[in-house]
């Protein structure tokens, strides 16, 4: 998908979403072969943007963008759960005007986009660390998973501010206190367990880990829920990634032959 200009207006709703054109609906996958939880690594916004002459900004807008894109072609498809890696712990080393901007197209993504968001039957949550988000942007994400609790066609989490390597020796730490506490039998403790103190439980495993712009990394992205996740990596840079490419990467995942360790 090619966005050859994007203005601020492209974050006002209504949202525009190319609509499917004949012959080019989503493939019809058997819901058993569908991955119950798509993760993305949405990467090349800079890149996108310097190619074109555009600021880094003008490249995270049109990142935005595509996540809505990403969004409605979920939906079509019938996927159940998608996470989005929009800002990780290690991103906080990039200039504090980038970070601004970032986190501002974040919080108007939960206030402009919320209600299409809402329509769409989309169950919005987030995850990642409090501490160092505006209250602001608190606000407004937290009232878009309020208001949208209640969907149940698609969950999309948004993953802010949120590394692997911190929730998982966050997890290690708090069953080390609820051991000394005696809350917890150490003897006991096994995978399910272990899983049930990170960040969001509630979440299945990933089955199918996306990454665009041709880096071949998980960067500290979901490392415990993807432990048997499919991979896969495009050189599409993210703010032209759209549905096509999620579709097309899930009939390969439906392709693919899983076996969890078996024969
Ligand atoms: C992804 O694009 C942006 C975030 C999720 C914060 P990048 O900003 O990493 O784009 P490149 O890698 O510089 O092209
Ligand atoms: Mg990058």
């Amino acid at each position: 998908m090619h966005l050859p200009s994007v203005p601020d207006a492209a974050l006002s709703p209504p949202v525009v979403v190319r609509p499917a054109r004949s012959g080019e609906g989503p493939p019809s996958i058997p819901a058993g072969l569908l991955p119950g939880h798509v993760a993305v690594v949405l990467d090349g916004n800079g890149r996108w943007a310097t190619d074109r002459g555009l600021t880094r900004t003008d490249g995270h807008r049109a990142g935005v963008k595509a996540v809505l894109e990403l969004v409605d072609g979920a939906l079509a498809l019938g996927l159940s759960h998608l996470s989005v890696f929009a800002f990780s712990t290690e991103n906080w080393r990039r200039d504090a005007g980038e970070v601004g901007e970032v986190m501002r197209l974040i919080s108007a993504f939960a206030t402009d986009h919320g209600p299409w968001l809402d329509e769409q039957g989309v169950r919005v949550t987030w995850s990642g660390g409090r501490g160092r988000l505006a209250t602001t942007m608190l606000d407004n994400i937290d009232a878009l998973q309020s208001r949208t609790a209640g969907n149940t066609r698609l969950t999309l989490t948004v993953w802010i501010d949120y590394g692997a390597r911190d929730e998982l020796w966050q997890a290690a730490r708090q069953i080390a206190i609820d051991s000394a506490a005696g809350r917890l039998d150490p003897e006991l403790i096994d995978a399910r367990t272990f899983g049930s103190y990170l960040y969001r439980p509630d979440l299945p495993d990933v089955d199918l880990f996306l990454r665009t712009s041709g880096e071949q990394r998980l960067s500290n992205f979901l490392l415990w829920q993807s432990a048997y996740a499919e991979l896969m990596f495009t050189d599409t840079l993210w703010p032209d990634f759209d549905r096509h490419d999620l579709w097309a990467a899930v009939v390969d995942y439906s392709r693919r032959h899983r076996r969890f360790g078996g024969h």
